[in-house]
């Protein structure tokens, strides 16, 4: 084990994070009738309460279309949080103290009535359970929705705090647009309502321990830093692979495709915490200033160079965890002649100074033979000269490997000598977990980005700026890819690690994909 630390050591067991306590509010879910609402938020909410970070008279009103009670939202909740939180049992008494603070409004998200409505309940509310007018806006509905939303928060007022001491803020689910375009005329929406600071653009990999852990990894360590640039590093590989096929999201999937759904926002976001200057302090402008200026130093991929820099695949039927399982297009919701990407590699450039020379390999599919998501630093190889003699199993250059999830935590991979009365290498990892070296499980990424939000927190939320040069890079690479249609789509069998053209891809420039 690379690295031990003792329960007496440990910060989350002398309770540090305790301080953290936001002000009185309630929160206002948008589409609470919905999936995200019961497989994540309430499971988080309710695991923010029951460690006791929640304020006091924190409510929940519930914003959705479909006729229910308060009690029978309640109920659903319930159930929800039986089937998804990360603890159980539910604790009894902190659900019937927390559910006492739930409410319903039943309504159409373009009816200007019921955001009148909204504003009596949510100043009654104030009144009653002492929320003192602190209001977060969560828009959990389909994309299609959220500018009617924002619009009718505009118009009913709700938009602005109600006093110099109260405050309100939106948070925008993912996708936030489909190109450049459509993200551009969001952020011009959001913001003739919203200030910037108001708004909170949220892509759950960022609430993840191991995402944030790059920062403290890379800056709170004398010892990596030095070598993090392009003397030293021979390239970098991104791997966000999924065994799963559509889960019942099919239709949401197929108008978006692999690169919308992970490169503009997680994949992107992996790399400008890999690649960015250290920020001068941790506060959110200056995280993301160093974030976005990497984003800029990306050398975009020009709709005519799709086919050199990018490969695109989909799979067809195969074989997971020895069950055969239904190639794309003939998954529920697809589209039989759907020429959607479920695999996605690139190749690109980072042009400043740090980065200059060095490729990035991304990738990202469904239906890949193993669930990873990693970020793997390949060092330069050293000269092997003075073992030239020596037997080398395939001595590997150094690898760190960031293992985002699953078994969360870092390896080196070095060369070490065989035991024995003759020289002879083999590769060797050292090995951190988080699990074992911790002993505590994580909080749920949407757990630390609800929390945050509420103490008014935005580091670890995407700014205006950053999301649409992150679009600007996508948006290129759609545009050729619709010059080029993929002609031998499914181009590759579920199971297998995406199509054969990706490792030609990476094997001209010498190199080849990591097995995780
Ligand atoms: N589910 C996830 O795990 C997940 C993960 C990351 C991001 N997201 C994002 O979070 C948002 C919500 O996701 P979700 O899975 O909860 O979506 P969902 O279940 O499809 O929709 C949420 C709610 O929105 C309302 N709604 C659905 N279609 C609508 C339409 N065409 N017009 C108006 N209202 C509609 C429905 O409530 P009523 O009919 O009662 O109004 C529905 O219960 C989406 O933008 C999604 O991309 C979801």
């Amino acid at each position: 084990m690379l690295l031990e630390t003792t329960r007496e050591e440990n910060p989350l067991r002398k309770g540090m994070e305790r301080e953290r306590s936001p002000e009185p509010c309630v929160m206002v879910i948008f589409g609470a009738s919905g999936d995200l609402t019961s497989r994540k938020l309430l499971p988080a909410i309710y695991n923010l309460a029951r460690e006791h970070y929640l304020p006091s008279g924190f409510s929940l009103v519930g914003f959705a279309r479909t006729s229910m009670s308060n009690e029978q939202f309640r109920q659903q909740m319930f159930e929800a949080v039986q089937e998804f939180s990360r603890t159980q049992p539910v604790s009894q008494p902190v659900w019937e103290s927390f559910s006492q603070g739930i409410f319903y409004h039943a309504a159409d998200y373009n009816d200007p009535a019921a955001y009148e409505k909204l504003v009596e309940f949510l100043i009654q509310l104030d009144r009653e359970r002492g929320t003192m007018g602190n209001r977060v806006f969560y828009l959990a509905t389909p994309p299609g929705v959220y500018s009617t939303i924002i619009q009718q928060l505009g118009i009913s007022g709700l938009a602005k705090p109600a006093s110099n001491d109260s405050w309100v803020r939106i948070i925008i689910e993912k996708p936030f647009g489909r190109d450049l375009e459509s993200a551009h005329a969001l952020n011009q929406l959001a913001s003739q309502v919203f200030t910037e600071d108001q708004i909170y653009r949220i892509d759950h990999y960022l609430g993840k321990e191991t995402v944030q852990n790059i920062l403290v990894f890379r800056f709170a360590n004398g010892i990596f830093e030095p070598i993090w640039n392009r003397r030293y590093i021979d390239h970098v590989q991104i791997t966000v692979s999924e065994t799963i096929g559509m889960e019942g999201r099919g239709s949401y999937y197929d108008e978006s495709g692999a690169i919308r759904d992970m490169v503009q926002n997680h994949m992107m976001q992996l790399l400008s915490l890999i690649c960015m200057e250290p920020p001068i302090a941790m506060g959110a402008n200056a995280v993301r200033d160093e974030k976005v200026k990497v984003l800029h130093a990306v050398r975009p991929i020009q709709p005519d160079e799709v086919l050199d820099f990018t490969v695109r695949g989909q799979y067809g039927p195969g074989v997971i965890g020895g069950k055969q399982v239904p190639g794309y297009r003939q998954e529920k919701g697809i589209k039989p002649n759907s020429t959607t990407e479920t695999y996605v590699a690139i190749k690109f450039f980072v042009d400043n100074w740090r980065w200059a020379g060095v490729p990035f390999y991304l990738r990202s599919g469904k239906r890949l033979p193993k669930r990873v998501s990693e970020v793997a630093i390949q060092f330069k190889q050293a000269p092997l000269l003075l073992f030239k003699n020596s037997r080398m199993a395939g001595l590997d250059p150094n690898v760190l490997a960031l293992r985002i999830q699953p078994d969360e935590g870092i390896s080196l991979k070095f060369g070490a000598k065989i035991p024995g009365q003759t020289i002879q290498i083999l590769p060797v990892n050292m090995d951190f977990r988080y699990g074992s070296s911790f002993g505590v499980e994580p909080p749920d990424a949407y757990e630390r980005l609800l929390l945050d939000c509420m103490l008014g927190e935005a580091t670890l939320f995407t700014r205006s700026d950053e999301v649409e040069v992150a679009w600007d890079f996508v948006t290129r690479i759609l545009k050729g890819w619709q010059q080029h249609p993929p002609e031998d789509f499914p181009n590759y069998p579920a199971g297998s690690w995406g199509p054969e053209r990706a490792s030609q891809f990476i094997e001209t420039d010498g190199r080849t994909w990591r097995r995780p």
